[in-house]
This record gives structure tokens, sequence and C-alpha cells, in this order.
């Protein structure tokens, strides 16, 4: 009995340290690939378990797994490992209230179990489905045919890429960019605070999230590559993880429509409400301000909106704003072999999916949202003052959005 039970002992330590071995050796494998010019960071590295498409082990049983989660996490005990650091000391007014906010998480774990099949299936599905429209020539849009090398510089600004990691999001407004902006800022260490990398997503001021300079985007490489930009750029799409995150087309532009217009927005009052209210809402002269139009309650409606999208005017004055460009055109995804498609549907699930994924699950954790979220459901009722022939037109416009992602089309919308 007793030796029998050493020798249980003896085996499942034997077999962790060989996990363990196996863990480190790739690590540094990876890191060599990986890191093409980023200074690496000092202090203490957790070693990151592989991916999990390349483990030998995950054919083994869960409870087998379970010992080894448990074996790694021994070690990663409070004061030894990043995610239980204690956060940065600040003197600071502002970033006092963000160190409260800092609550490290002691239960961070290194996961070595799999993912869910469900989550994986769900990738796998989005991936093939990416696939086979980008290959189908019926699904036709603008820029689908041309390859990689004619796509302009000025249309890669959507795409950030996390040297230290090997990351590479594409972000798409009203999808959850801000928290995703503030999770590649976190992980490429970009924003110090005393010396020291910001770890709080929360405590990163809003007009920091969206300065571009807080980001190295693809259109920036050639500034700082010069002729090698794009061949740096393929060697990046190649080796590292892509993903962006997408939702369903229709509710985007109502999220964008909320956003830009029902709350006051100087810049997009200036730049597009006044637009839209001289030609489709009969004001030649629009108030100069927003403030003024909020007090006479004069904005754009949700109709005028539409309208305006659809107007051939719009594009031919300037390429559509971002926060309601289609994400094809965003994010390129038949020239870019996405690894990770998200939905803000299931962001959650999905966020968590993907940082697992990234092997940075404890590193940083996915901020929940707590504000007032567009939801599908309202789509009738937004839509109900929509002409239907605009409503259709306008599914012609995102259809290509719809068919990539896998967005039915809304028949209850564009029938009758
Ligand atoms: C922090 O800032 C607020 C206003 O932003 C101010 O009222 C308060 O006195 C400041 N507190 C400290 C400790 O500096
Ligand atoms: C391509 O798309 C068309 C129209 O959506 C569809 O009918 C057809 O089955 C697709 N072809 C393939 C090979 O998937
Ligand atoms: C793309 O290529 C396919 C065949 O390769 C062709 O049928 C289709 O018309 C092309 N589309 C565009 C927009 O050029
Ligand atoms: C963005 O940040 C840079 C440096 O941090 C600053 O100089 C610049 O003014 C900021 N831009 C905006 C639009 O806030
Ligand atoms: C959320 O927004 C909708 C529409 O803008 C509004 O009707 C609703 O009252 C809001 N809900 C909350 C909790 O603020």
């Amino acid at each position: 009995m007793g030796t029998s039970r050493m020798f249980r002992i003896f085996v499942v330590l034997g077999s962790a340290f060989m996990v363990l071995l196996i863990i480190i050796y790739w690590d540094d494998v990876g890191a060599s690939h990986l890191y093409l010019h980023t200074p690496v960071s000092p202090g203490p590295r957790i070693p990151h378990p592989p991916p999990p498409k390349t483990r030998p082990q995950t054919s083994r049983a869960p409870s087998f797994l379970n010992d080894i989660d448990a074996f790694v996490n021994q070690f990663l005990e409070p004061g030894t490992g990043e995610p239980t650091d204690p956060a940065p000391v600040d003197t600071g007014n502002q970033s006092e209230k963000a160190e409260e906010r800092y609550v490290p998480r002691r239960e961070w774990k290194i996961h070595l179990t799999p993912v869910a099949a469900e989550l994986r299936e769900r990738q796998e599905h989005r991936r093939k489905l990416l696939q086979e429209m980008c290959a189908n020539d019926s699904i036709v849009f603008p820029g689908k045919n041309r390859s990689f090398d004619d796509i302009p510089n000025k249309e890669l600004d959507h795409l950030i890429v996390d040297d230290r990691h090997g990351i590479i999001y594409c972000y798409v407004p009203k999808v959850a960019c801000s928290n995703w902006k503030r999770i590649m800022i976190i992980l490429s260490e970009s924003l110090l605070r005393d010396g020291v990398p910001q770890r709080d997503p929360l405590a990163i001021p809003r007009d920091l999230v969206h300065n571009s300079s807080m980001h190295f985007t693809f259109n920036k490489f050639w500034k700082r590559y010069g002729k090698f930009a794009r061949h740096l750029m393929k060697v990046k799409l190649k080796k590292y993880t892509k993903f962006l995150f997408v939702r369903d087309p229709f509710v985007r532009l109502i999220s964008a429509y909320r956003n830009k217009f029902e709350l006051r927005n100087e810049d997009f009052y200036r730049r597009f409400a006044q637009v839209m209210l001289r030609r489709y809402a009969n004001q030649p002269t629009p108030p100069a301000t927003v403030d003024e139009a909020f007090s006479v309650g004069l904005h754009p409606s949700f109709s005028h909106f539409i309208q305006y999208l659809l107007d051939p005017q719009t594009e031919k004055e300037m390429p559509f704003n971002e926060h309601w460009r289609q994400v094809y055109r965003l994010c390129h995804p038949c020239q870019i072999q996405y690894d990770f498609v998200g939905h803000l549907e299931s962001a959650e699930e999905d966020a968590e999916h993907l940082l697992r994924q990234l092997r940075v699950d404890n590193v940083v954790e996915f901020p929940t949202s707590h504000r007032n979220l567009t939801a599908s459901s309202w789509e009738a009722d937004w839509f109900n003052a929509v002409p239907l022939e605009a409503r259709r037109e306008l599914y012609k416009l995102y259809e290509p959005d719809f068919r990539l992602f896998g967005y039915e089309r809304p028949d209850s919308l564009l029938n009758e």
C-alpha cells in the first residue's frame, strides 16, 4: 500500500517536471522567433503553457491535467508571479483612485486544462466560414480580390501589433474596442506610470485609450522599418496570433448612432450631424454648436443617419468614418487569416477563451462592461421609421459583413 502510493506520487511529480521542462523549452523557442525588435522586459516571467493545438497532453484525462494545474500553480503563489505582485505605488491624485480599483486577483492561475470543446468548435466554425466566403466568387465586394501588398498603407491603420506577446488585433469601433485597446496597452506595456507598466485596464484614461500614439499599428511600420515594412508585416502576420471582434452589422449602426448623435459630441456634430440636418432635415443653416442644437431639441434622426450612409455623395467626399465603416474594409479578412473571431454577442465567453489562447489570462482580465449596451432586440423599433427600400439598400451595403461573419440576414426587417 505505502510503496504503491509513493510510486504514484513519484510518477505524477516526474510527469509534472517533464511537462514543466517542455513548457519552458517551448517558451524559449517561441521567444527567439517572436521578439523581432522590442526590448524584452526585465523582471520575472512566468513560463507560458504552450497553445492547446500543439500540446501533446490534450488527449490525457482532464483529472491528470487538473493535477498539473494545481502543481504548477503552487509555484505561483503570492509574490512569485506577475499577477500577484503589488500594484505600483503612485502619489498622483487620479491614480490613487485607480489604485483603489486595482485588485490583484490572487486566484489568477495559469490554465493548462483545455478550453471547452464547444468554444474551440465555435472558433473553428467561424474561421471556416471566413475561408469559404472569401473563396466563394458569388460573394463580391470592393477590394476582395486584391493581394495584401495591394492594400494601401493608410488602410492598415486598424491593425495593432504587440510584439511582446506576438499578437495582432484589428479594432472595430463600436465592438468593445475600447476594452481591447486597453488590453493591448497593458500587454505591450506602452503606458508607464512612475516607470512601471500600467496593469489595470480600467485605470487608463479614455482619451489615452484612443490616442493613436499609444498603439503601434501597421501603418506606422513604414516610418520605423522603411523598405522592410511590408516584409515585416507579412512575417508578423504569419507568426502572430491575429484576432478581431465583430457584432451584428445593423446593431453596430444603431450603437454608432446612439453614441455619436444622441449624446452631445461636438466633433461629430460639426463633421456629420450638420451635414445630415442640411441635406435631409430641411435645415439650411443648422445651429453652430451641438449645445445650441440640443437646446432646441435638434439632432439628426436615425433615418437621416441611414439616408446619409446610402447617399452616394457621402463616399465621394471621404471614406466612411470608422464607426460605421464596414468590417471588411477595416480588417481585410480575406487577406489576413484571423486566428480568432470574437462576437460581441458572446463577448465574455469569447474574451476568456481568447485570453487563454493568447496565453495572457494570467496578466489581464477582460473588463466587464456595465454600460447600457445596444441590444439586438431593439432592432425592429429602431428601423421602424426607416423606409423598406432604404433598409434593403442598407443591407446590400453591409451584406459582406453579414455573410463573412455569420450574421443572418434580418428577414423580418427586409421582407414584406
Ligand atoms: C484630488 O483631486 C480633486 C479634484 O480633481 C481635489 O478636489 C482633491 O482635493 C484632490 N485630492 C488630493 C489629495 O490631492
Ligand atoms: C457561394 O455562395 C452562394 C450564394 O450565397 C451559394 O449559393 C453557394 O452555395 C456558395 N458556394 C459554395 C461553394 O459555398
Ligand atoms: C474576383 O475574382 C473572381 C474570379 O477569380 C471574379 O469572378 C470576380 O469578378 C472578381 N471580383 C472582383 C470584384 O474583381
Ligand atoms: C496623444 O498623446 C501624445 C503623447 O502622449 C500627445 O502629445 C498628443 O497630444 C495626444 N493626442 C491627443 C489627440 O490627445
Ligand atoms: C438604455 O438606453 C435606452 C435607449 O437609449 C433607454 O430607453 C433605456 O432607458 C436605457 N436604460 C438604462 C438602464 O439606462
